[in-house]
């Protein structure tokens, strides 16, 4: 079997490069996956990372690395995120810019990328726009996951991650092989601390009033593209692959 994407440029940022990095693609998929949290938008990049060999570029992955590291090697301005992380905040503009921006080689990752989590203000999409045409890149869509609110606490309350790789499980509806364990990699599975009540409640509110209105910044570039993120994973990544038959 061939060795997963480790992603170690998007996540560690610096000068460090991805031991397996992805391969040319056929096709480079260049997509944001847009939805509130817990939508199912890293299980979907998961199952499309598989399937296209594109990378799964994830603003929250960074912060959640950033988490496990001792924290004497953390700028204040880390540190600070992880705190308006943890409440259930969103992290400030400037900070999340800054990291993408020491980040921006991945936007010409060879197979291509799956934004998830950014951008998530529309100054970050204003900011990311300048920073494809800065690299002569396009987006090919942005993929909008749309489920009612009860469902998605529902699948926020449930969430396993997995330490190790951040595979994501669901206690009832994706549960790993061995509780607690991760089928990918062994590693140990826990529960996000801002999937507590009341961090999913202001992390809704952020998304209302912050995310939401992205939908109508894509829409007027003619790249949006909805899809009822109801039914199993596997069924949503179906609807998924035959909507990436319409884009572009
Ligand atoms: P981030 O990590 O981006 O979290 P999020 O957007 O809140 O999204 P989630 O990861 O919670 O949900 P998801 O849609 O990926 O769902 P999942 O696939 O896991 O951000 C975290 C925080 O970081 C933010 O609150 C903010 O503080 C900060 N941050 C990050 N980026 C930022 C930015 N750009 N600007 C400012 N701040 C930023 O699925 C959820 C559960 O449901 C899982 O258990 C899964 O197994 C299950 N599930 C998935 N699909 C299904 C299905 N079809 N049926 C049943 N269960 C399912």
């Amino acid at each position: 079997m061939e060795a997963k994407n480790d992603r170690m440029a998007w996540l560690t940022g610096g000068t460090a490069q991805c031991d397996h990095p992805a391969k040319q693609a056929e096709r480079p998929y260049r997509l944001v996956l847009l939805g509130a949290p817990g939508v199912g938008k890293g299980t979907q990049a998961e199952l499309l990372c598989e399937n296209l060999g594109t990378c799964h570029l994830s603003t929250g992955d960074i912060f959640r690395a950033a988490k496990a590291q001792n924290p004497c090697d953390r700028t204040p301005a880390l540190t600070a995120a992880l705190e308006y992380m943890r409440k259930g905040e969103l992290v400030p503009d400037e900070t999340v810019l800054a990291m993408v921006a020491e980040r921006g080689s991945c936007l010409r990752c060879l197979g291509g990328f799956l934004l998830d989590g950014f951008p998530r203000t529309v100054a970050q999409a204003e900011a990311l726009e300048k920073m494809m045409i800065g690299q002569n890149l396009k987006l090919d869509g942005v993929l909008s996951y749309e489920l009612p609110l009860e469902k998605v606490v529902a699948r926020l309350s449930g969430r396993r991650t997995c330490a190790g790789c951040k595979a994501v499980f669901h206690v009832e509806a994706r549960p790993p092989k061995v509780e607690g364990v991760c089928d990918h990699c062994g590693g140990k599975l826990y529960q996000r601390e801002d999937d507590r009540p009341e961090a999913i409640r202001v992390r809704m509110q952020a998304y209302e009033q912050s995310t939401a209105p992205l939908a109508a910044f894509y829409k007027q570039r003619k790249l949006l593209v909805s899809i009822s993120a109801e039914g199993s994973p596997e069924e949503i990544f179906e609807r998924t692959l035959k909507t990436l038959g319409t884009v572009k």
